[in-house]
């Protein structure tokens, strides 16, 4: 069931500015975070059928709940705008994706939006990129600065700022009646199913989320983390073994992602046990399935990671190159956290 409309969700998208230095204590490298301006162009459903133009688009793999969303909104809205769009899957290869990159430069594509395999591979990507002056819209996986800077007006980051997720996740635990602390025994005991480790927001949202913990002055208790690549599958079979492992130690299951949680509660279920009763489950996405499962109390809560927002933001930058304006060196979309109370609205 579709609450608002897709019209109406991307006309109350905003695109907001935010700025930061934090050093991560897993060892995640710091990041800086220009401001931005809003953007709403993409909003606009009128074709500009005059500056027409070509747009390639790199996803680093279809098999990606998110990324689906995201992708199938992009496409509409670039062309809602009156361009030639071609998207293709990089299948979670960083080669195959460079030579998909290489096509496009040959086909003289006039904009690149990109959503990198590897971001450490980005500094390589522009480096091909540049001699053909086409400019790059980064999108999901946030290159380092410096990768940008290398670039600077031929190239910026469309995204959220993963740290605000991680946040949301913490505080839908201490929102709960136990705060977290299902035994009563003074610390939170959790398991953690992580994505893709290189990825920033994996990074962030296992950060951050047990720092909204600590910062709220409670103890916690890291049974494990899994190293679950944002898979159903991979999460579903790791949460089964942390049960028969850990059994009732675990507390809380926080998850990088819905689908991840979607897997952990496919065990937690089989395992007898009852989310909000006796253990906790936290995903970020708001994929539909997820807020379902928070509506009917079988999630703790999940956050949006706003697709919409995101495909909004990332149509109008790719505009602003193609007319050649001026274009800012970063694009931030907030997150929503997504809780029993608000989650209706949620499921598209
Ligand atoms: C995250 C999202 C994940 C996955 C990942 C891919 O933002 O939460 O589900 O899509 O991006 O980089």
């Amino acid at each position: 069931m579709k609450m608002i409309s897709r019209r109406d969700f991307l006309k109350a998208s905003a695109v907001v500015g935010a700025a930061g230095v934090l050093t991560a204590c897993g060892g995640s490298s710091a990041s800086t975070a220009a401001s931005s301006t809003a953007a709403s162009a993409a909003a606009s459903s009128t074709a500009a059928a005059s500056g027409s133009a070509n747009i390639g688009v790199c996803i680093y793999q279809f098999a990606d709940n998110f990324m689906t969303l995201y992708r199938t909104d992009l496409e509409e809205y670039l062309k809602d705008m009156g361009y030639a769009v071609t998207i293709v899957d990089g299948k979670n290869d960083q080669n195959t994706q460079t030579e998909q990159i290489n096509t496009f430069l040959q086909q003289g594509v006039d904009v690149l939006v990109i959503n990198p395999v590897q971001t450490t591979s980005a500094q390589t990507i522009v480096d091909t990129i540049k001699p053909s002056e086409t400019p790059i819209v980064f999108i999901n996986r946030e290159p380092d600065k410096s990768v940008l800077d290398s670039y600077a007006d031929k190239c910026c980051y469309v995204g959220a700022d993963a740290r605000q997720s991680g946040t949301y996740q913490g505080e839908l635990i201490l929102e709960t009646e136990t705060q977290g602390d299902i035994n009563g025994d003074g610390k939170i005991t959790y398991i953690m199913c992580k994505g893709d480790p290189e990825n920033i927001d994996a990074q962030y949202r296992t950060e951050y989320s047990i720092k909204a913990l600590t910062d709220a002055g409670k103890e916690v208790e890291c049974l494990y983390e899994y190293l679950d690549n944002w898979d159903q599958t991979t999460a579903q079979q790791d949460v089964a073994n942390a049960l028969a492992q850990y059994g009732e130690k675990i507390e809380v299951v926080f998850c990088n992602n819905d689908a991840m949680a979607l897997g952990a509660l496919q065990s937690l279920q089989q395992a007898g046990r009852t989310v909000g009763k006796d253990v906790y489950l936290v995903g970020v996405d708001a994929l539909s399935e997820a807020v379902q499962n928070v509506v009917d109390g079988n999630m703790t809560g999940t956050v949006l990671n706003d697709d919409v927002g995101q495909a909004t933001a990332a149509a109008a930058a790719t505009k602003l190159y193609v007319e050649g304006s001026k274009v800012e060196q970063y694009y931030w979309v907030d997150y929503v956290k997504v809780t029993k109370e608000n989650a209706a609205q949620y499921i598209k």
